[in-house]
């Protein structure tokens, strides 16, 4: 058994990851401001300290094996907005970490990194060697973030995996997606499928792609949640690894709001919106790092299942 400080544990993913630590007989302790996660989002059996990652260095000690980081402000257009907020939190707030990490000994780390790192692709599927150039602040202060843990393991040993996420979606129990605003593709319409939305804008149907509209990759919340546990014992002193975690295979957004149709039975009405710029037709990940460094292949690839899950919670939890 180990025992791990997860910040950002009581909003969506982190929420789902500190669940699966438990069930592997894990100890877990939750770090979180609330500031878009909720307190019921910790799962039982997870100890819960309400504060910020700009203070870790007043709740971390040498008693820890590792952090999962998780905390950090994520939404693309408040980011064009209001940079200086993410800049704060996610370069500031993890460069408070780092430093309390080194000062209480904790050696190890995985964060939650992003697809958003990579920019507007050229090329096919991405690869962890893509060309990294991000086009909104979100994106670049992750970026930033993955080369301060680069120059931390080079300079102080500490073992990390950065873990670029494509689409998360779906659900683990009672443990789901609850952003606000919502911004995600599949929790938007379900809001629609439920009626708290009229419709679900399709931003441009002329891309590139087999039906016009944008190709994403989904990926589930669970099996994002087992790599985690795979990058903690994967992790190694000085090393500084980074894996997309994705399907592998896309789908388009009419695939989404048609299979939203199929597994509600409701009627999604479609309102098609100009091109949202900075939008790549298609953004699909390689995950062979993951799965060659990580032994780690996603089991739930297939649509419906992730839908089938989103809508079990999101019914479940409707505002
Ligand atoms: N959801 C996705 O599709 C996706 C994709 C790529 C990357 N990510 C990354 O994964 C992580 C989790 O995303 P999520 O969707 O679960 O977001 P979320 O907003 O649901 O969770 C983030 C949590 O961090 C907490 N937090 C924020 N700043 C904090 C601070 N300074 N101190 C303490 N707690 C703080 C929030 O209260 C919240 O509970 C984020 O770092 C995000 O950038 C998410």
């Amino acid at each position: 058994m180990s025992k791990y400080l997860v910040t950002g544990g009581a909003g969506y993913v982190g929420s789902v990851v500190a669940a699966h630590l438990l069930e592997a007989g894990h100890e877990v302790t939750v770090l979180d401001d609330l500031s878009t996660g909720f307190r019921a989002g910790v799962p039982q059996g997870a100890g819960f300290i309400e504060g910020r990652i700009q203070d870790a260095a007043s709740y971390l000690d040498p008693s820890y094996d590792a952090v999962l980081h998780f905390a950090a402000f994520s939404q693309v257009g408040e980011s064009v907005v209001n940079p200086g907020k993410y800049w704060e939190n996610n370069v500031g707030g993890t460069l408070a970490l780092l430093g309390a990490m080194r000062g209480a000994g904790v050696r190890k780390l995985v964060f939650s990194s992003t697809a958003a790192t990579y920019g507007e692709p050229a090329e096919g599927p991405l690869t962890e060697s893509s060309v990294t150039a991000p086009t909104n602040p979100y994106g670049a202060s992750k970026l930033a973030v993955d080369h301060m843990i680069a120059g931390e393991c080079v300079a102080h040993g500490l073992a990390a995996v950065s873990l670029r996420y494509f689409n998360v979606a779906g659900a683990y129990g009672q443990f789901g997606e609850r952003h606000s605003p919502e911004t995600h593709l599949i929790p938007l319409v379900l809001q629609v499928a439920l009626g708290e939305r009229e419709s679900i804008s399709v931003f441009g149907d002329d891309y590139p792609t087999p039906d016009g509209t944008c190709v994403r990759d989904y990926i589930h919340v669970a099996d994002l949640a087992q790599a985690h546990l795979a990058a903690l014992e994967a992790a190694s002193a000085g090393e500084h690894l980074i894996c997309n975690l994705g399907n592998g295979s896309g789908f388009s957004v009419r695939e989404v709001v048609e299979t939203v149709r199929k597994v509600t039975g409701r009627e999604i009405p479609e309102v098609l919106a100009p091109r949202r710029a900075g939008d790549p037709a298609t953004l699909v990940a390689s995950a062979r790092t993951a799965h060659e460094r990580l032994g780690w292949t996603p089991s739930r690839p297939d649509l419906t299942g992730i839908i089938t899950d989103a809508w079990n919670f999101a019914r479940t939890h409707a505002s």
